[in-house]
């Protein structure tokens, strides 16, 4: 059995096709690009909107596969940003009903942890959701996926990409800031926000913009941007492992990608005696396949939704959504 998944929940429109295995048959994105600055959603939706159904017809050449054997067309229903989540479920609901497909509403943060924890192998791992509009430490406990702790401003990734745009470079930060921040030599002292189990980056925005203005060097403060906010989700990370006795961590989001950050958290883990598993980048940023696979889980445990019930949720929070496929 092949599910068709769609992503559109911010920059990122995303076709993936899975099979009952995980196995990623075909996956096919494009990014919206803001011209300056950050995103604007109802042009971030009609590029969305513009790419989905050539998206789709490239998915199903790269599976070898035809519509007929596609057995459900899973969306993201939220979180994110309304227009671009819309310009998604409408493409879904129109496969749906044109190829006589049950449709799967899919939360996009539970689809980052479940594609990690497949391909982890790992069975009940804690993961750590670092991408540009989310940061969260979550754990399965009850049948729900739990938020252990989380930012109490903006995401990471939205941290670093306001940051590089702040010092002069263009969306996304996070994989500039980490380029640049190879050549950095010093340390500068930047804010170190923890509150128990939680993060906070706007402090450090704040401080890094100001140092900049006071004749910081770039890679100086891309280096220790990226130590002092990595060092912050590391710490919320073990903190979460002590409490849940846990040893296992999975990560997923953009973020995720970051080389600095994974040795980090793969050294902190392992230095507990426990593993670390970090997908690959391709599955890490926004992408249809996780929508697919996790379409795949919800629907096996019976999970569909008629067109008409359908409609985005741009709030859906990760612990409000029922997870049938997790044995309690
Ligand atoms: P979500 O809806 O889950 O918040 P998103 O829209 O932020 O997702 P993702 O593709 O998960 O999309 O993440 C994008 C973010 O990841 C951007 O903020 C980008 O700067 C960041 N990012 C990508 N690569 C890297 C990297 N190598 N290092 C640090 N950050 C990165
Ligand atoms: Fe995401």
């Amino acid at each position: 059995m092949v599910v068709l998944g769609i992503e559109s929940t911010a920059h990122t429109a995303s076709v993936g096709i899975v099979d009952d295995e995980a196995r990623v048959l075909g996956l096919a994105s494009d990014f919206y690009q803001p011209p300056s600055g950050g995103i604007h959603p109802r042009e971030a939706a009609n590029h969305h909107v513009e790419v989905l159904p050539t998206l789709v017809g490239k998915a199903l050449e790269a599976a070898h596969t035809s519509p007929k054997e596609v057995e459900a067309v899973a969306f993201a229903q939220g979180p994110g940003l309304g227009p671009c989540l819309r310009a998604g479920a409408t493409v879904a609901r129109m496969l749906s009903l044109a190829w006589q497909r049950p449709l799967v509403p899919v939360n996009h943060c539970v689809a980052h942890v479940e594609i990690a924890r497949v391909l982890s192998g790992l069975d009940d791992p804690l993961l750590l959701y670092a991408s540009g509009g989310n940061t969260q430490v979550i754990a399965y406990a009850r049948r729900r996926y739990r938020v252990l702790g989380e930012t109490l401003d903006v995401g990471v990734g939205n941290f670093l990409d306001k940051l590089w745009i702040g010092l002069g470079g263009r969306f996304p930060g996070g994989p500039a800031i980490e380029e640049e921040a190879r050549r950095g030599q010093e340390l500068l002292a930047l804010p170190y926000s923890v509150h128990g189990m939680d993060v906070a980056f706007s402090g450090m925005l704040t401080a890094s913009l100001a140092l900049h203005a006071k004749g910081a060097n770039r890679p100086d403060l891309a280096y220790s941007v990226e130590v002092t906010a990595y060092s912050m989700l590391t710490e919320i990370t073990e903190r979460a492992l002590a409490h849940r006795g846990r040893n296992a961590v999975v990560l997923g989001g953009g973020v995720a990608c970051n080389g600095r950050l994974r040795e980090m958290v793969r050294a902190m883990t392992e230095s507990r005696g426990g593993t670390m598993f970090g997908p690959p980048k391709s599955l890490c940023v926004d992408n249809g396949a996780m929508i697919a696979w996790t379409g795949q889980l919800a629907f096996r445990a019976g999970v569909t939704t008629p067109v008409e019930r359908s409609a985005v949720q741009p709030r859906q929070r990760t612990d409000l959504v029922p997870t049938p496929w997790r044995p309690d």
